[in-house]
């Protein structure tokens, strides 16, 4: 049988460049080498392509910190980078976190290509980065958010109490975030006015869009979904938060390796779990994802109330990442979750490929 090329991408001009080397790293480990062939990129800070070895990814674990690609690593055309040996099928895998490779860019290049790739498309990529658009499809739906306001890099400089006129309805505490970061990055908890303007001013330098937000005092869980046009949901899983910082801030994530633990399963009655897994798909739905998604939730600690937080496009696949750990726990193999994932990826682009581009006679 003649092989699969899967092109893994990974590191990217995003401040996940490291964390998107682990991930890599655990894709190309769980790659059916007898119905795929890998194919390795490393994309450099300033957007090069590189022809990668196994051996980068290999040397990927630890502190992410002090991870980086093999800069000896020959650059490629991107046409060069994708392009099949002869005849064969080729899937792109953009194992890439954050702006330009979660956000829908690096998934135009590719339709425009008419290469296969695993994921969401350009629209669905796009919404999931912007947690503003994202929230107003989800409220459109039906689907349970946590109160919001926006605040815009424009609108702030014209008039900033004007700007930040939302907040008291809100109520204290609140939280201040650039709306499409991620790693929480620039995310801060406002205890009271006093801090408000600081924290949309520190937010604001991330993004030219702020959003204002309703502390909850939640649990944190998260379910995986999987599929395209019948997506499923997996067992689902919760973050425990133990650093100082009160919330699963950027030091509780990466720096402080006590700063937060997982459970899987979550701790959840049964029908909390199917009411975690049915707004899990929903969200999918709603915000027109495909192939595979991770969507976080906060559950109110007294009440139990569900809010759907924010969907990742493309959720880490390190050693701890949720999104594989959910499905082992769901008895779906690392190695099958991503020999799945290459064929949704066939599965949409031939899906594609058969609608008409013209009028005339098919
Ligand atoms: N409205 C909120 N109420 C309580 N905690 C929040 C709220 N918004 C964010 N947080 C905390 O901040 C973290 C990061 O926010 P999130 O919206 O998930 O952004 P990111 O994309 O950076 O992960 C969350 O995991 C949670 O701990
Ligand atoms: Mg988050």
């Amino acid at each position: 049988m003649k092989k699969t090329r899967v092109v893994i991408l990974f590191g990217g001009r995003s401040a996940e460049h490291e964390i998107s080397l682990l991930s890599a790293r655990n894709v190309l480990a769980a790659l059916d080498r007898d119905r795929f062939e890998p194919s390795l990129i490393g994309i450099d800070r300033g957007g090069r392509w590189h022809r990668e070895s196994e051996r980068t990814l290999a040397a990927a674990t630890g502190d992410p910190r002090a991870l980086a690609l093999d800069q000896a690593a020959p650059i490629v055309g991107i046409e060069e980078g994708l392009a099949p040996p002869a005849g064969d099928d080729v899937v792109v895998f953009p194992v890439l976190h954050g702006t330009f490779g979660e956000d829908g860019t690096v998934q135009g290049l590719l339709e425009l290509g008419d290469v296969a790739y695993v994921g969401s498309g350009v629209l669905g990529s796009a919404v999931g980065m912007d947690k503003d658009l994202a929230k107003r499809l989800l409220r459109d739906a039906g689907i349970p958010i946590v109160d919001f306001a926006v605040v815009t890099a424009a609108g702030f400089a014209r008039d900033p109490a004007a700007a930040l006129a939302a907040a008291p309805a809100l109520g204290y505490p609140l939280f201040v975030k650039p709306v499409n970061a991620g790693s929480s990055v620039g995310v801060s908890r406002v205890t009271g006015p006093s801090g408000l303007e600081p924290a949309v001013r520190a937010a604001l330098a991330f993004d030219r869009k702020v959003l204002l937000e309703r502390a909850v005092d939640a649990r944190e869980i998260e379910c995986a979904v999987l599929g395209n046009d019948d997506p499923v949901a997996s067992i689902p899983g919760e973050v425990l938060v133990h650093h100082p910082d009160g919330f699963y801030s950027y030091d509780a994530k990466y720096v402080d390796p006590d700063g937060a633990s997982w459970k899987i399963p979550a701790d959840l009655t049964p029908a909390a779990a199917a009411r975690v897994q049915a707004l899990a798909v929903a969200t999918f739905r709603a915000l027109e994802l495909a192939g595979m998604a991770r969507v976080d939730f906060f559950m109110e600690r007294v009440g139990g109330a569900l809010y759907v937080n924010e969907v990742n496009t493309i959720p880490g696949f390190t050693a701890i990442s949720m999104y594989p750990k959910m499905w082992e726990a769901s008895g779906l193999s690392q190695k099958d979750l991503i020999s799945r994932l290459i064929d949704l990826a066939l599965e949409r682009r031939d899906a594609r490929r058969s609608l008409r581009t013209g009028v005339g006679t098919p």
